[in-house]
Parts: structure tokens; sequence; C-alpha cells
């Protein structure tokens, strides 16, 4: 199963993707998640990643295209995959057109979890994630037991630097300038999935693995 995963910051993609490698047992694939990780070991990804995400702009195309194409070609990726955050451009879309003609694979499904934007800086700025396993939590939505605990390892929860409101209202007007144009790019497809993002949970995972089964 090889799924696209789209929608704006604080969407739920990261929560549904974690559900969705477990049933499918395929990788899933985050740019934000590559790029914190470079981040945290400062490596020189890392270092030019993090000047233009604590402003909650985009990192340049060559770089985030450059790390996804090389992702993708693992041995992982042959059975499937979730891409969480990718393509965020119409260039990035395009050169994604390229990278999966040349490993010849097929996209099974665009899914785009649709959410207003006041419950999205709600989602964004009460997240919680666990320094150890990466667990999500959110301090109304999904609480962990122990506060700042993470109920899975015992790990310290903490807020994402770009989980600021400032910065939250920043990427959601870059994502409306910058990404929400790619709907239209994939509707043009007979690919793409909109989910109600605004339900459960719950709900949300069930509608994406309903419209996934019936596309089959
Ligand atoms: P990235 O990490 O991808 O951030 P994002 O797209 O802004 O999305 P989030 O991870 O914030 O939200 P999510 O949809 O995963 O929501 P989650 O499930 O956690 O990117 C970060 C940065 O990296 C970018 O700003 C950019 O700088 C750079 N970058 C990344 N990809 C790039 C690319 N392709 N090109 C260029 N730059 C790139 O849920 C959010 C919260 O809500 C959680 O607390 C969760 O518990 C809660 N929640 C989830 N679902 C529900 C629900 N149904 N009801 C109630 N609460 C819910
Ligand atoms: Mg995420
Ligand atoms: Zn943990």
């Amino acid at each position: 199963m090889y799924i696209l995963l789209m929608g704006p910051p604080g969407a739920g993609k990261g929560t549904q993707a974690e559900r969705l490698i477990e049933k499918y047992g395929i990788p899933q694939i985050s740019t934000g998640d590559m790029f914190r990780a470079a981040v945290k070991e400062q490596t020189p990804l890392g270092l030019e990643a993090k000047k233009y995400m604590d402003n909650g702009q985009l990192v340049p195309d060559a770089v985030t295209v450059g790390i996804v194409k090389e992702r993708l070609a693992k041995d992982d990726c042959k059975k499937g995959f979730i891409l969480d955050g990718f393509p965020r451009t119409t260039s990035q879309a395009v050169s994604l057109d390229a990278i999966l003609r040349d490993l010849g694979i097929k996209l099974d499904g665009v899914i785009n979890i649709a959410v207003p934007d006041e419950e999205l800086i709600k989602r964004t700025t009460g997240r919680q994630i666990c320094r150890s396993c990466g667990a999500t939590y959110h301090v109304t939505f999904k609480p962990s037991k122990v506060k700042n605990v993470c109920d899975k390892c015992g790990g310290e929860l903490y807020q994402r630097d770009d989980d600021k409101v400032e910065t939250v209202k920043k990427r959601l007007s870059v994502y409306a300038a910058q990404t929400k144009p790619l709907i239209d790019y994939y509707k043009n497809s007979n690919l793409y999935i909109e989910i109600d993002g605004k339900q459960s949970m719950e709900d949300v995972y069930k509608d994406i693995v309903a419209s996934l089964e019936k596309s089959k």
C-alpha cells in the first residue's frame, strides 16, 4: 500500500500514521520527523533545516526532495509506505511523480485530513511528544496518565519548538499559500480522498481505512 497523507499542521497526520503503519506493516516517512532527528543530531542537514523550521517556513525543495528520494530507495519501502507531510509544494509533487516513476511505484491513495484553523491551533499548541519514543499526546484531547510522562516508555514529554502559537499561525499561512494548492493537483487524479478530520481520532482512522479498502 502506497499512501500519501496530507493535511494542515496539526491535522492528525502523525497520529493516524502511527496506527496505519501497524495495520499495513509499512513504514511512515515523515519529512518533519526526519528533519527533527537531524536537528537533534546537529548534522549539516539539521542545522540548515532548523533555520526554516523555527520560523514556520518550508525547508527548500531541493533539500527535502533529496532526503525523500534517498529514503524511498531503501528496501523497507518495497512493499509500501506512508508519506506524511511530503509533498508540500507543487514542485515537490512533480519531483515525487518522477521518483515514483523511476521506482515503478503507483500510489494507492492520497488522503487529505481536513480540519479548520481554530481547531488546528488548539491541537498544535496542546501537543506533547515523548523525547524517547516519539509518541504523541495532547494535554486535553489525549492526555498521558501521568503528567509529562509517556504512557508507553516512561520518557519525558516535551513541546515542539514550532508549536508556539505565533509559529503555528505562520505555519498555517505557509500551508494556505504553498501546500493547499496541491489539493487541486491531486484532485485531478482519481486517488484523492478527503477525510473529515474534526471527528475523533478513532473515527478519522475508521474513515481512512474504509476509503483505502474501497479503493483497492
Ligand atoms: P511536520 O512535522 O510535518 O509538521 P506539520 O505538517 O506542520 O504537521 P504536524 O506534525 O504539526 O501535525 P500532524 O498532522 O502530524 O498532527 P498530529 O498527529 O501530531 O513539519 C514540521 C516542519 O518541518 C515544517 O514546518 C517545515 O519547516 C519542515 N518540513 C516538513 N516537511 C516538509 C516538506 N515536505 N517540505 C518542506 N519543509 C518541510 O496531531 C496534532 C495534535 O492533535 C496531537 O497532540 C494529537 O494528539 C492531536 N490530535 C490528532 N488527531 C486528533 C483528533 N482527531 N481529535 C483531537 N485531537 C487530535
Ligand atoms: Mg506530524
Ligand atoms: Zn515514550
